[in-house]
């Protein structure tokens, strides 16, 4: 059944149906959809725009339409143009003529605004909570190595040593900050389109605080053009989906580092890796390669939508449609990646031998060793220039600054004492750093506590 076919003396041409018809990708969010029409007759009835009775027969058939769906009774077959069709179509069909007043005061540019928003909303609660999960895990992990010493880098070389906790902390800020920008984004977004009509509102008294208090939005929107025209809110989603996304791939990217045969830091269980059809011997990480590799695919739906929308005048346009298949796609892939990277690292084993004696090599305690020196009243330019001769002595000896004998540190500087040895320890270089947000164990226990205390605040 046509919405539109009043107007027309001829049957839509079938590949123009199906070039225009959404029904086959928005039916993702037929509960939205149902949620949206109950509370718009609902507060219909209210305002005195239709009887309670006829109130109580939309509303039992809705009802009876959602668990006809949920059963899958009803398919998405009856060559509706969108969900709102097929949705009211059915309903006709249920309860003929009172079904007809479903509609009244309302607009699918304004339905599909609503629907769009609610279904946001929700899978942004979703998304929020695979990140606590993810968070969770992180803190766990770094609770249990704040002992297990590594090598940080710059620009992948060596550069001082640091904690698994600590590098691991580095994630636990960003995705903390994903998820409190999704937490922004829902604030924003959570106000209700639907009485903005077509465009211009309409003329039957809606109780437009009513709808929005029945679908718990804080109020209803104030301007009804932009209300069926902003797609913002799908924006700053996928914008956060992309940022997320970005952080999951650089994590990837170092899973996939230390998996390596040149790092051995951890290895991926067996039940998040996978073989080589030809290399008996291999164990790849596919699933940290494919987080990384679906991250562009996140960042396209982005790109697109942002297209989509650059050059739309207001108000509605059918270019709009193409808001949908990308947020879908972005939603399923993120989930997807957040809760199968959150199992992979959570089952992981780290090889703290391996990390502890790369820390070691790589003279990552260099500028300890000049910091001795300061310590010792030499200005922090000269104590940089002496250990950096050292460091040049001991590349030639194939040592580390800890196994150089202490007549080779005074033959350059005769300021060196045998304590020099206890200052550059790994331990020791990690440990002396206390300042907020730095690796050692003082820092770090005050870091912990206040995760803890954000998590627990992270509880639904
Ligand atoms: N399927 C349409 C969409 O997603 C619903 C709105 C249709 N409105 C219209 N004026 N044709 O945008």
């Amino acid at each position: 059944m046509k919405l539109w076919g009043g107007r027309f003396t001829k049957e839509e041409n079938s590949t123009v149906h199906s070039f225009n018809e959404s029904l086959s990708f928005d039916h993702r969010f037929w509960k939205q959809d149902i949620r949206g029409s109950k509370a718009h007759v609902t507060m219909l009835a209210s305002s005195g725009i239709i009887t309670d009775a006829e109130k109580e027969s939309i509303i039992n058939a809705l009802d009876s339409i959602y668990d006809d769906i949920e059963s899958g009774k009803l398919e998405f077959t009856n060559g509706a143009e969108d969900i709102h069709s097929f949705v009211e179509a059915e309903l006709i069909d249920r309860i003929g003529d009172t079904g007809k007043k479903l509609h009244t005061g309302r607009s699918r540019n304004d339905q599909v605004a609503l629907d769009m928003r609610l279904y946001v909303r929700d899978e942004i609660d979703c998304v929020k909570d695979l990140l606590t999960d993810l968070l969770k895990t992180i803190y766990d992990l770094m609770e249990k190595h704040t002992d297990t010493y590594m090598p940080g880098f710059t620009h992948l070389q060596k550069a001082q040593p640091v904690t698994l906790a600590h590098h691991l902390g580095a994630y636990f800020e960003m995705f903390k900050r994903d998820r409190s920008r999704l937490v922004d984004t829902r604030c924003r977004m959570n106000l209700c389109p639907l009485g903005a009509g077509a465009l211009a509102g309409t003329t039957y008294p809606l109780d437009r605080k009513l709808t929005a208090s029945l679908l718990d939005f804080d109020g209803p929107t104030l301007n009804s053009m932009d209300s069926v025209s902003d797609r913002d809110f799908s924006l700053e989603f996928l914008s956060d989906l992309s940022i997320c996304m970005m952080h999951l791939s650089r994590f990837s990217e170092e899973i996939i580092m230390w998996n390596s045969n040149e790092y051995r830091f951890i290895e991926i269980d067996d039940a998040y890796s996978t073989g080589s059809s030809i290399m008996p011997q291999k164990k790849n990480p596919d699933i940290a390669e494919l987080v990384r590799g679906k991250t562009g695919r996140v960042y396209g739906s982005l790109i697109a939508l942002l297209t989509t929308m650059k050059g739309l005048p207001l108000a509605y346009n059918k270019d709009m449609q193409e808001d949908k298949e990308g947020v879908f796609d972005a939603i399923d892939t993120v989930k997807q990646c957040l809760s199968l990277f959150t199992d992979m690292i959570a089952t992981m084993t780290v090889n703290k031998d391996n990390m502890a004696e790369s820390a070691k090599n790589g003279f990552t305690n260099a500028t300890d060793a000049a910091d001795w020196l300061v310590n010792h009243g030499v200005p922090f330019r000269d104590a940089h220039g002496i250990i950096g001769r050292l460091v040049l002595l001991c590349i030639d000896r194939d040592c580390s600054l800890d196994d150089l004998p202490l007549e080779e540190y005074k033959k350059i500087s005769p300021v060196f004492t045998e304590d020099i040895y206890e200052a550059i320890k790994m331990k020791t270089c990690v440990d002396k750093r206390n300042t907020i947000g730095a690796p050692g164990h003082v820092a770090m226990e005050q870091v912990l506590k206040a995760y803890k205390e954000a998590l627990t605040q992270m509880q639904p």
